[in-house]
């Protein structure tokens, strides 16, 4: 038992008012929002009482990277994963969608193209046009038998091209929600190498791993040669449910990439805000009991919507994002006939992969129940 439980992350709190993208979709509406990624639980009280000590101050103003903060990233990289990097190494960023971005830009080259399995988050999709590049997408596979979503590398190799210069990776994976074992991890890095491939891996969900025998590990951390190659992106944001109090890190080794991602950075992205450094500064040093309890209680809530959803669900290992297949339903729209029957989910079209839907189950047990009760009729049509 942690001290964290449904006494904490039961509570249901009205978030009318506070122009909340989730819920404000669907004002007015009788429609339950379980699409974008953030929870509906209260952040924890020690990250509420670093920003209200921040605000003691009256002046929010330009804020330099805080070295204690510098300090506790390290040590948490370390503690974490026993990964220890050097400080400049580290570039501070208002967010992970930000830093994908400039490292497509820093890499951009005319007719350069950029390798993205899918589904994935749908800001990745954008990216390569965003950056002048072309995405060629590669979908992820199911294993056989062990229902679990897996890179498929002899496509991944059919699909590079000379031009092809970086790979973007989601791990932990959103939507599928796998955590990448170090062999798959292994196999993606020599895949790299051998390509000649610079890797960007978001790792924003690194924190949130449900299943007990899975581990989250940073790609970059497994050797030199893929370390050197790599631009790492992490924020304690999604963990401790602050994504509107955005900051991020890149980790880059290699000092030509850290330049070109700089040089990329330059005149175009703000610094990072006094409050979401209080917060991350919060966020780095816990290593408190309110993490395992929030991770107890989304594995009950994972339970329970896979106790509904069955075998149109593969597992999820980490994050508190599921990936429903609804293709058998045949429908036109899927995000539409959800709605039309009061759930507000993702569309998987636009993660590249139609015929699914992401059901974000990061909700008090109420609001969920609520929500499969709509979910098991809306899944068996009368
Ligand atoms: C995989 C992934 N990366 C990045 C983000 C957003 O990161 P940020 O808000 O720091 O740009 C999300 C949010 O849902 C995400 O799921």
């Amino acid at each position: 038992m942690t001290a964290f439980g449904p006494e904490v992350f039961d509570r249901l709190i009205d978030r009318t008012g506070t122009w909340s993208s989730k819920w404000d979709k669907y004002q007015g509406q009788d429609i339950l929002p379980f699409w974008v990624a953030d929870m509906d639980f209260a952040m924890p009280d020690f990250i509420k009482q670093a920003v209200s000590e921040r605000l003691d101050h009256e002046i929010l103003g330009y804020t330099r990277t805080p070295p204690p903060l510098v300090e506790a990233f390290l040590d948490w990289l370390e503690r974490s994963y026993g990964w220890r990097v050097p400080e400049e190494w580290l570039v501070w960023l208002p967010g992970v969608v930000t830093g994908f971005n400039l490292a497509a830009r820093a890499l951009a080259e005319p007719g350069g193209s950029i390798i993205i399995p899918t589904p994935v988050y749908y800001p990745f999709l954008h990216t390569p046009r965003n950056a002048g590049q072309e995405g060629l997408q590669v979908p992820l596979v199911l294993e056989s038998g062990r229902s679990r979503w897996v890179m498929d590398f002899d496509a991944l190799r059919a699909a590079v091209r000379p031009q092809s210069r970086l790979f973007m990776l989601s791990n932990p994976q959103n939507p599928t929600g796998r955590a990448y074992t170090r062999a798959e991890l292994n196999t993606l890095a020599e895949f790299c190498i051998e390509q000649d491939l610079i890797l960007c891996s978001d790792e924003i969900h690194c924190s949130l791993i449900l299943d007990p025998d899975a581990s989250h590990i940073p790609i970059a951390s497994l050797s030199p040669e893929i370390g050197t190659r790599t631009i790492s992106l992490f924020a304690a944001t999604k963990t401790y449910n602050m994504p509107g109090l955005s900051c991020a890190i890149a980790v880059i080794a290699d000092p030509d990439l850290r330049r070109a991602f700089r040089r990329a950075q330059a005149g175009l992205v703000p610094g990072v805000g006094p409050l979401a450094y209080a917060a991350s500064l919060a966020a780095y040093r816990d290593s408190g009991p309110w993490l395992p309890g929030l991770l107890d209680y989304l594995n009950d809530n994972h339970t329970q919507l896979r106790a509904v959803v069955g075998k149109r669900m593969t597992p999820v290992e980490a994050t508190y994002l599921a990936w429903l297949d609804v293709r058998d339903l045949n429908l036109e729209d899927p995000g539409d006939y959800f709605e039309q029957r009061g759930l507000g989910l993702s569309d998987g079209a636009a993660f590249g992969a139609p015929g699914y839907v992401r059901f974000n189950f990061a909700c008090p047990r109420p609001l969920l129940e609520r929500g499969l009760r709509r979910l098991q009729k809306a899944l068996r049509p009368a």
